[in-house]
């Protein structure tokens, strides 16, 4: 249902559009206007222009913007009618929909209070001392201690519980958000003693998660929240809600590995700079980023991890459509080592000589090798040719020269004219794995209900159903399923496995392989009763109640909506052929 437009007018209207907009834009008045730079795109000259009596705020270049409730959208990147739900709130207007995502969680409220005790604790008391000289030590001015919200946890072991029960929160709350954790003789103590504290965001602004530094000499170097309700990791970009201005401004991502790093950008003006926090990168983080970002520069640390880190993300990052540079810093350092030994206008220089990523790879693949040998030549040869898959021809053909030039054999031999349209296809789509850590026996119930589908045609409609797109454990084995119903059940009424692997592409099929026709289930001829079914139904259906598969039902959804699309587009390719093929008859 819409906002009627009287309201939606006049939530524009009353709204205070200079305040609205002064956080994101450093606005100057002009007469009766404000200008400033525009947060859209890349301004140089103050092209924003804001007018109260207009009520409204729109950039003269790029034309982005409009009334309040525009401008808020297209800044938090939310829908028109929450723009409106949240703008109406201060004013006291009533809206009649329900659109007001509040998902603040009891979690976030009590992160946020330990946020605060901790950054207390480093200003103000003995140990804290020792632990803003350490950060002194490290460059970081009290400003940018600020900035990234840096606090000090205590050595006490259970300072900050005890901080957090006189404020009335519930201890199964901190254990909950990953805060404290309890002994076998039933007492409390924190997850974290005496160590610097990095809080971690969410989009929303929201602190998630902590991670500590040790100050003492403990062989954890970074202690980080556990996977929790509120704090995913893998779904979470350290500084990506405290850069977003300036990300937005910039439309492009500096991507490291470490809190240092990123505040290492920080100290040399490079503000849009982002972390993944030593893990590799995801795809649910490649496609935050690009909400965000058109480029993403990645500066991870010099040495070979940091490189074959760098190789993995290339793809996951090119997906998504993102213009990807590499950084790559001398003698393996990272950014904050960098700047240490070299100061801040190398580090700028160094960051501005990247490499495009056939530059960075086809140098990673040629490193270490001995291009004499035959067995490193295949490798080589392997490697890039694997990385040309699908690119731009221009670009694959330089590559190829190249690499025969390099390996002294003829262009012809290096790629022979008779497959070279073959590596037009588009590069496959890197497998990411996602592990939700799922049980097992909701895995194992959703593969025993595809194998009875397959083995008894007569149930499929039926489990189909029941499962349809809301009860899924497995995403590999929900894409069985859906081909399974839209393309081959829609033709045939008797399974055959041949038939149906010909309907497959060479993943799925190496899926269906190690997923389903490997297992018991489907080497074992036990027919299927209708008790059998019911169970395994009933089991899928509970898993609402699983944790992990909260997190899930997004990317089920994402799936679910390309695959049936892919999938009717097929159908429809083969209709046309039919009725073509007839034509022909007739
Ligand atoms: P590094 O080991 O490269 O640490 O880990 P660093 O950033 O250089 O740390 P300093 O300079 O010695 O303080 C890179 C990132 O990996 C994550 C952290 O996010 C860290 O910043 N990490 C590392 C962990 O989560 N746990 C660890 O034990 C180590
Ligand atoms: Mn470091």
């Amino acid at each position: 249902m819409a906002i009627p437009r009287n309201l939606i007018d006049e939530i524009n209207e009353k709204t205070d559009i200079v305040a609205l907009v002064s956080p994101y834009v450093n606005l100057t008045k002009r007469g009766k206007n404000y200008m400033g730079q525009c947060p859209f795109h890349d301004d140089k000259s103050p092209s924003f222009s804001v007018s109260p009596e207009k009520h409204l705020a729109k950039c003269m270049a790029c034309g982005e913007g409009g009334t309040a409730t525009t401008f808020y959208s297209k800044i938090k990147q939310i829908s028109f009618d929450q723009a409106a739900a949240e703008l109406a709130i201060p004013l006291g207007i009533k809206l009649d929909i329900d659109v007001v995502k509040n998902d603040d969680r009891p979690e976030h409220a009590l992160m946020k209070e330990a946020g605060i005790f901790y950054e207390y604790y480093l200003h103000n008391s003995e140990s804290g001392k020792l632990a803003l000289a350490y950060l002194a030590k490290r460059g970081l001015t009290m400003d940018d201690i600020k900035h990234f919200q840096i606090g000090l946890a205590p050595k006490e072991k259970s300072a900050l519980y005890q901080i957090l029960s006189t404020k009335g929160f519930d201890v199964n709350l901190m254990m909950d958000a990953g805060l404290v954790k309890t002994r076998e003789d039933g007492s409390y103590y924190d997850l974290m003693n005496y160590r610097i504290t990095f809080p971690i965001h969410d989009e929303a602004g929201r602190i998630v998660g902590f991670s500590g530094r040790t100050l003492g000499d403990d062989q954890v170097k970074y202690l980080n929240t556990p996977e929790t309700d509120i704090f995913h990791k893998g779904d979470t970009l350290y500084h990506l809600s405290l850069a977003q201005r300036d990300i937005r401004m910039s439309k492009k991502i500096i991507l490291h590995e470490g809190f240092f790093d990123v505040i290492a950008s920080y100290k040399a003006g490079i503000k849009y700079g982002v972390a993944t926090m030593g893990t590799a990168l995801t795809k649910r983080q490649a496609q935050l980023i690009k909400t965000y970002a058109n480029r993403v520069i990645i500066a991870y640390d010099g040495d070979k991890a940091g490189q074959n880190a760098t190789i993995k993300a290339i793809p996951l990052l090119q997906e998504v459509g993102l213009r990807v540079d590499i950084v790559s810093l001398k003698e393996q350092l990272d950014p904050d080592d960098y700047i240490q030994k070299y100061g801040i206008e190398s580090y700028q220089k160094a960051i501005e000589d990247t490499k495009d990523p056939y530059q960075f790879g086809y140098q990673y693949y040629k490193q270490g090798l001995d291009l004499k040998n035959a067995n490193d030549i295949n490798t080589f040869k392997k490697n890039v040719l694997f990385m040309l898959k699908g690119q731009d021809r221009s670009i694959r053909e330089i590559y190829l020269k190249k690499l025969s030039e390099d390996i002294g054999a003829s262009y012809d031999s290096v790629m022979p004219k008779t497959s070279y349209e073959s590596y037009d296809i588009p590069k496959k789509e890197t497998k990411v794995t996602i592990k939700k850590d799922v049980a097992t026996k909701f895995i194992r119930a959703e593969r025993e209900l595809l194998v009875a589908m397959m083995r008894e045609p007569s149930l499929a409609q039926r489990i189909d159903q029941t499962l349809n797109t809301q009860f899924v454990a497995d995403m590999d084995l929900f894409k069985i399923r859906a081909t399974l119903m839209l393309g081959y059940y829609a033709k045939y009424d008797t399974f055959d496995l041949e038939t149906f692997e010909a309907m497959l592409s060479e993943d799925e099929k190496i899926i269906l392989d190690t997923k389903v026709t490997s297992h018991t289930e489907w080497r074992s001829h036990f027919t299927y009763n209708e008790d059998a079914i019911t169970r395994l139904l009933d089991l899928m259906v509970s898993i609402q109640d699983s944790k992990a598969y909260q997190s899930l039902l997004k990317e089920i959804k994402d799936v679910n909506e390309a695959y049936t699309q892919t999938l009717l587009v097929e159908k429809q390719k083969q209709l046309k052929n039919k009725l073509s093929k007839r034509q022909v008859d007739v």
